[in-house]
Parts: structure tokens; C-alpha cells; sequence
């Protein structure tokens, strides 16, 4: 297909309002425009696509379309690892981490924003970072972070689908996945990373499963430096020590401490017009909910707004205290 017929169908599913078409479309267009060279003009409709996007998005990720839709009739088989394609308006704002893992996280950030100089320099830059730790405390989260902060398009793989594909495609899916992946500048999000070690335990094909780390690791170790590869696994101690090497950032995300429990717990409720009545019954919560994750900590805290509001017989909107004698809280 030539310019015009991608222009073509651009008018097409926009006039029909086919938003998943209209997207593919658009994608198309700015991966012909890149192969034709018209290097500038590809960047101008990406960042129109990513303007688009963020207006419409509602709550931090828009869904770039789906597997379905995303790809090219001879990369279909691909859909079984491809979970979304997603922009992320998240930011530094909505991770509660220690000061440590910020800062390595800007770090991160910024050796990207300025790759350029680092190159001019001959300086390697970091593209491969784990998150592991426990869950509900923010590896995803996280990587939507990075996505949002970078302004990059994230692929979302799903390795854990590789436990149950047959295994004789995904080394040769993974190399096709992650050239498409470079050449439309995105993100590759690696989740449940563990899994790569996980099959051993299923009594597969051990050749097999070999060569799919190997794969991994030669596409780890070719990867260029401005593309990013970002892995997640609550379970670090199943990875191949030799895969675990080729990571330029591991970053534990554990579980809050008091002065995070406290930062959290105020971020979720000066997102509702509810707080609590005293000190005092703030306090209680917090201690309550050490030895939690952030995920839990945040779901006690919501359920017990929701649960406020229904025991209510009558809003009033200048007193909205949490009932913090609510057992979601307490227990
Ligand atoms: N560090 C954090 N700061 C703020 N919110 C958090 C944090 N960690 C978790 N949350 C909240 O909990 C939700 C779930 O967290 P997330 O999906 O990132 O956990 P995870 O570490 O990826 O867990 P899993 O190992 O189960 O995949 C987030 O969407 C967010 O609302
Ligand atoms: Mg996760």
C-alpha cells in the first residue's frame, strides 16, 4: 500500500467513527512513513496520535488497540503475547516509592531524555530495568510510570502465555515481537518475567525452553540503546542468574513502610472529599495497615469510603468523615 491508500483509509474509518480502525490506520501510516524515510512527518502523526489519545483517555492508559486489531494479517499468531498496546499518562506523581527507587527512576528517565549527549559522550545507557518484589506494591504501576513519563507507547507482553503456547513458536514470536516493537519506538513491558523459569517446573521440552531464553538474552544484548525493555516478576529467585546479569536496573518495590502507608492513605483520600474525623483514628489506620501492600492498604481505604457513604442516611457534604470502625479498615 502506498501514502495515499493508508490516507485513504484514514478518512474512511474516521468518518465511520471506527476508532480501533482508525488507529491502525494511523499506525500504519506512521510505520510507512518511517520506512520511506519521511522520518519528520512520521513524529509529527505520532505525536498527533499521542495528543489524540490523551484527550480522550480517561483514567491514565488508553488502550492503543487491541492484539486484534494491531497487527498485520502475517503477524497474528503474535496476538497470544501481546496483551495491549497502551499509551500511560501516569507520572512520578502516582508511585509512592522510597527515595532511593525515585531517584534511580529519574535517573532513568533522564539518561533517556538525554541520550544524545550520552552518545556524543560514547556513554552506555541504561534500557533494562526489573521490578521485583512482592505483589500489589507497584511493578506495574511502575512501568506505566516510565511509559508516562518517557511520552513512549508501551507494548504489554504476556510471557505467562508462553508457559501454555507451544514453546517451538516463541522464540521465533519473541524476535519478531521485539523487532516491531524497536522500530515503532515502544516500551516492551515483560510481565510475570518468572515464567521464563517457570516451565522448567511444568516438565516441558528443557531444549526448548533453553532456547527461548537464549533468544531473550541475544535480543537483550542487541537491543538498541534507545529502546527499552521493562520485566516485572514477584517471584526474582526463578530467573536464570544469566538472564538476571543482563538487567542495567533491578529495583525491589517492597512493601510500604509508615511514612509511605501515610503518603498513600493521603493521596487516595484527597482524591474523595472524605478524610477522618482525628488524629487519633488516622494514626490507628496507619498502624493497621503496616505489614500490607499498597494495594491493600489502598482497597481498604476506598471500600471503607464506599461503605461510609451507603451507611449514610443523609450527605452532607461539608462532614464526610471515614467510619473508621469499618472492618475493612480495622482487620
Ligand atoms: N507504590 C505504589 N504507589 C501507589 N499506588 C500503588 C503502589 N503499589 C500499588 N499501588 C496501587 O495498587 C495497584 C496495583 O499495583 P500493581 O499492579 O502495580 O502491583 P504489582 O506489583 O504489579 O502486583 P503483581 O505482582 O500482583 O502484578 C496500583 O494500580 C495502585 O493503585
Ligand atoms: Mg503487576
Amino acid at each position: 500500500m502506498g501514502q495515499a491508500d493508508y490516507i485513504k483509509n484514514i478518512a474512511k474509518f474516521g468518518l465511520e467513527n471506527d476508532q480501533e480502525r482508525l488507529l491502525l490506520a494511523l499506525n500504519e501510516l506512521i510505520e510507512h512513513s518511517k520506512q520511506t524515510k519521511k522520518v519528520n512527518f512520521a513524529l509529527q502523526l505520532q505525536s498527533i496520535l499521542k495528543e489524540g489519545l490523551r484527550v480522550n483517555q480517561t483514567k491514565g492508559l488508553t488502550k492503543v488497540g487491541s492484539a486484534k486489531y494491531l497487527l498485520k494479517e502475517e503477524d497474528q499468531h503474535l496476538s497470544d503475547l501481546i496483551i495491549d498496546k497502551l499509551t500511560s499518562d501516569f507520572t512520578f506523581e502516582n508511585l509512592v516509592c522510597s527515595n532511593e527507587i525515585n531517584e534511580e527512576l529519574n535517573f532513568f528517565v533522564k539518561e533517556h531524555n538525554g541520550i544524545d549527549v550520552l552518545n556524543s559522550f560514547d556513554l552506555p545507557v541504561s534500557n533494562k530495568i526489573l521490578f521485583h518484589g512482592p505483589s500489589g506494591c507497584g511493578k506495574t504501576l511502575a512501568s506505566y510510570v516510565l511509559a508516562g513519563e518517557l511520552e513512549k507507547l508501551m507494548y504489554v507482553i504476556n510471557l505467562g502465555a508462553i508457559v501454555s503456547s507451544k514453546l517451538g513458536e516463541t522464540s521465533k514470536n519473541l524476535t519478531k515481537l521485539f523487532k516491531k516493537a524497536v522500530s515503532e519506538d515502544c516500551i516492551i513491558f515483560l510481565d510475570e518475567f518468572d515464567s521464563l523459569g517457570k516451565v522448567r517446573d511444568y516438565n516441558q521440552d528443557h531444549g526448548e525452553m533453553k532456547r527461548v531464553v537464549n533468544t531473550i538474552l541475544q535480543l537483550f544484548d542487541y537491543l538498541p540503546q534507545n529502546s527499552i525493555v521493562i520485566a516485572a516478576t514477584n517471584q526474582v529467585e526463578m530467573i536464570d542468574d544469566a538472564l538476571l546479569r543482563r538487567f542495567d536496573l533491578k529495583l525491589k518495590l517492597d512493601l510500604p513502610g509508615k511514612a509511605q502507608i501515610i503518603e498513600l492513605i493521603n493521596k487516595t483520600i484527597t482524591k474523595s472529599p472524605f478524610k477522618f474525623k482525628t488524629k487519633k483514628e488516622f494514626n490507628e489506620v496507619v498502624s493497621l495497615s503496616e505489614g500490607l501492600s499498597f494495594y491493600a492498604v489502598q482497597k481498604s481505604i476506598i471500600t471503607a469510603i464506599k461503605r461510609t457513604l451507603f451507611k449514610m442516611e443523609r450527605i452532607d457534604n461539608k462532614n464526610l468523615f471515614i467510619d473508621s470502625s469499618i472492618p475493612q479498615i480495622r482487620t
